[in-house]
């Protein structure tokens, strides 16, 4: 695939809000490795390396939650030594880059299933959390061992678990058990790497997100590459199924 010029010119555009949350789908790791004569594993070093830049800039912008996704439930089903690479560059990152993150004011946040982590990469993910908590500069929100189905599962076996009487489930009370359990939802999703999916990614808190695709790969998705995203959201009428 042909990756589009970069242009650090794109601008906001002035007087129209950016979003409070975005979520990114972080798609093309492997792509941009394969493109590059490299393992896969090169393209999720430089995926891993990338999240600071975009993050860096997203603090810049104002924006005040960003949610990557980083494993899904279902890469566990990629080859074993995928599984365990990312396993450790997720262990690594939080290694290195932890008392930076904490130094610019972000606070950690993880949404996802701990069952079927590895309990010292769940104690260092505990950890980080814990320590960055009364961060407000901005969240970032790790999807990790993340599936929007798997977390709707957990959330209805919580409310049964806590007797909740059915009239008082309503959507509140759903979001309220949710991983993302306090956060705003997305105002808008990106998905890098050209695909056109939601790979199970924000099932429930989606539902009225922009969206917006790009062909560059993930390690690619520069400043440039997250003002461009932000511009177009800016562009879009959201109606909310009023009318105008
Ligand atoms: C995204 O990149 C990272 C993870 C899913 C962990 P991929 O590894 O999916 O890269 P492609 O899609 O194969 O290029
Ligand atoms: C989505 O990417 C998951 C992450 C970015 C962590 P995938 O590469 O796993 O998604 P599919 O397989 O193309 O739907
Ligand atoms: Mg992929």
């Amino acid at each position: 695939m042909t990756q589009p010029q970069q242009n650090p010119e794109v601008s906001l555009v002035p007087d129209r809000p950016v979003p409070q949350h975005i979520g990114i789908i972080m798609d093309g790791n492997g792509r941009w490795a394969k493109a590059r004569g490299l393992p896969r594993q090169a393209g999720h070093r430089a995926g891993t390396k990338n999240i600071r830049r975009v993050l860096e800039e997203a603090v810049r912008l104002g924006i005040k939650v960003l949610t990557v996704y980083a494993f899904s439930t279902e890469n566990w089903g990629r080859p074993q030594e995928e599984v365990k690479h990312l396993m450790w560059l997720i262990s690594k990152s939080i290694q290195d880059e932890l008392d930076e993150l904490d130094a610019n004011g972000v606070q950690i946040r993880h949404s996802g299933r701990m069952a079927g982590v590895n309990p010292q990469l769940q104690k260092d993910i505990r950890w980080a959390i814990e320590r960055t908590r009364h961060n407000d500069r901005i969240i970032l929100n790790v999807a990790f061992n993340y599936g929007g189905r798997a977390e709707i599962v957990d959330a209805v076996r919580h409310i049964i678990e806590d007797q909740v009487p059915p009239e008082e489930v309503d959507e509140a009370l759903i979001s309220s058990y949710l991983y993302t359990a306090g956060l705003p939802d997305p105002d808008l999703i990106i998905r890098t790497g050209g695909e056109y999916r939601l790979s199970n990614f924000l099932t429930w808190q989606a539902a009225y997100a922009e969206y917006y695709a790009t062909p560059v790969f993930w390690p690619d998705f520069d400043e440039a590459e997250l003002r461009r995203a932000v511009a177009v959201y800016q562009g879009r009428e959201r109606r909310f199924g009023l009318v105008k």
